[in-house]
């Protein structure tokens, strides 16, 4: 970046203010710490960015949602410890929106709220690694949520992971197979659809993951944090096919973990859902009883992880889903109609990415083209990923790399639609259009001595 060259943020106080970030490379920074150093450089120079580093839901929480948590803190919940395990009309709900949604069934025994999909990870990485001492590690079906490494981290537990994106098909079966048969791997997670690339795991990949899960004794952690957001099929109506596609159809060895943060765009209340299978809940691990006061799974994950950690979801936010639950499964509110807007802004916005020069890296879902969701992934020509992500800084676009969600593709970016609003789409253009005039000359530049410097190796003018 050449210090005396226009960019559309101010290049003095965005180089100053990453200088003072004290972050050692922006490409291994965290979502919050991208979050914070944007923040830092909108307050700094006034300018809006185009943010699209972090999955906050950009959209109104449903009406039901709010007046059922008004409602309990009226009625006196605040003051009140709730059970650990969940407030009994909310277990029922949950169960109920299970058996109408993803067409299973489980009991409200084993449907827990949590404070978010997050909490219900890392109760559940706690309590399923530490049922055989042999099984210590977690596979992770990657890309994914950097997160849940980092709950690995805390909890001082081991993980291996792959890049899904060639394993496709039959084809993961061998790749599965060649981590579960060291018999090490006490968990498997991955999210479906995939946050961050939007590829979704079809029928066939799940009944894989399912039938090895069981031969294995693996639990899969199966993460639904965008439940019905795969929009090409709609699964709204209550009861009716198509359902959300789930592991639990193919296996009794899982865990589902369901965020309201993105379909019902409750992210602030931090309630979210885990649902064990009536199997697992009861099934019982003599190894847990030196963590937990029980061997079975589902005492130990409600009277040991949940417990131990914050006692419970909050009181009032539970109501609020108890309600918009209750709406959904009656069929009065729509949770898809409500989320769809979507896949119109990453339709818009992929498509001036492409239009100023950059690519798509996960571009297919098996043979078909990754849909609008959610996220995409980026990248820009003879630029890796950190590279690339602290260019765009200058021009006002904030994103995360591909590098810290476990994915093989370093040149990449993740790009989240939420926070961006389809009146930023002139803004983003003439964003894209300066950095496509500003770089590609350099790239070009880059290539051409790439080029020549691979020619002289070849015909043998310069010796390594
Ligand atoms: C894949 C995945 N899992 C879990 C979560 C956490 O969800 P919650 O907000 O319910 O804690 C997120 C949030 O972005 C996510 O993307």
């Amino acid at each position: 970046m050449n210090p005396t060259k226009q960019t559309p943020i101010d290049y003095q106080i965005v180089n100053k203010t990453i200088r003072k970030s004290g972050l050692e490379s922006i490409g291994k920074a965290s979502i919050r710490e991208i979050v914070k150093l944007v923040n830092d450089i909108e307050s700094d120079t006034g300018e809006q960015f185009i943010r699209m580093e972090m999955g906050v839901p950009g959209l109104e929480p449903p009406k039901a949602a709010i007046d059922g948590e008004i409602e309990a803190l009226k009625n006196g919940v605040a003051s009140e410890y709730p059970m650990i395990d969940g407030i009994e009309p909310l277990k029922y709900e949950i169960s109920r929106f299970i058996d109408n949604f993803i067409n299973i069934s489980v009991k409200p025994e084993g449907c827990l709220p949590t404070v978010g999909a997050m909490q219900a990870s890392f109760a559940a990485f706690m309590v399923s690694s530490r049922r055989n001492s042999a099984k210590d590690t977690t596979l992770f079906i990657d890309p994914g949520f950097p997160v849940q490494k980092d709950q690995h981290k805390v909890l001082g537990l081991k993980y291996e992971s792959f890049d899904v994106y060639n394993f496709r098909g039959d084809k993961l079966r061998d790749k599965l197979e060649s981590y579960l048969k060291k018999g090490n791997i006490s968990t498997i997670l991955y999210s479906n659809p995939n946050n961050p690339s939007w590829i979704c795991l079809n029928e066939k990949e799940l009944k894989i993951i399912g039938e090895l899960a069981t031969k294995y004794d693996a639990i899969v952690l199966e993460d639904l944090a965008y439940f019905g957001m795969d929009f090409r099929h709609d699964i709204s109506e209550p009861g009716e096919p198509p359902y959300q596609p789930t592991v639990a159809n193919y296996t009794d060895n899982y865990v589902l973990l369901i965020s309201s943060s993105k379909c019902f765009s409750l992210a602030g209340e931090r309630v979210g859902m885990m649902a064990i299978s009536d199997s697992l809940f009861y099934r019982k691990f003599p190894e847990l009883k030196q963590y937990f006061p029980s061997e079975g799974f589902g005492y130990s994950m409600i009277y040991g992880a949940l417990y131990s950690l914050s006692a419970g979801a909050n009181h009032s936010a539970q109501y609020g889903l108890l309600e918009v639950l209750k709406a959904v499964n009656e069929g009065r509110y729509n949770f898809v109609e409500g989320v769809r807007e979507y896949a119109e802004r990453a339709k818009a916005m992929k498509q001036l990415f492409l239009k100023y020069g950059f690519e798509l890296v996960y571009a297919k879902d098996k043979d078909q083209p990754v849909s609008d969701g959610f996220y995409f992934t980026i990248s820009f020509p003879g630029m890796e990923g950190s590279e690339l992500l602290e260019e765009l800084i200058y021009y006002g676009i904030s994103a995360i790399t591909l590098d810290i969600t476990g994915s093989e593709r370093t040149e990449g970016l993740r790009a989240c639609v939420s926070q961006v609003s389809l009146n930023q789409m002139d803004d983003l253009e003439y964003r894209l259009q300066r950095f496509q005039e500003d770089h590609l000359k350099s790239v070009y530049i880059k290539r051409r001595i790439s080029e020549s410097l691979n020619a002289c190796y070849r015909t043998g003018y310069v010796s390594l």
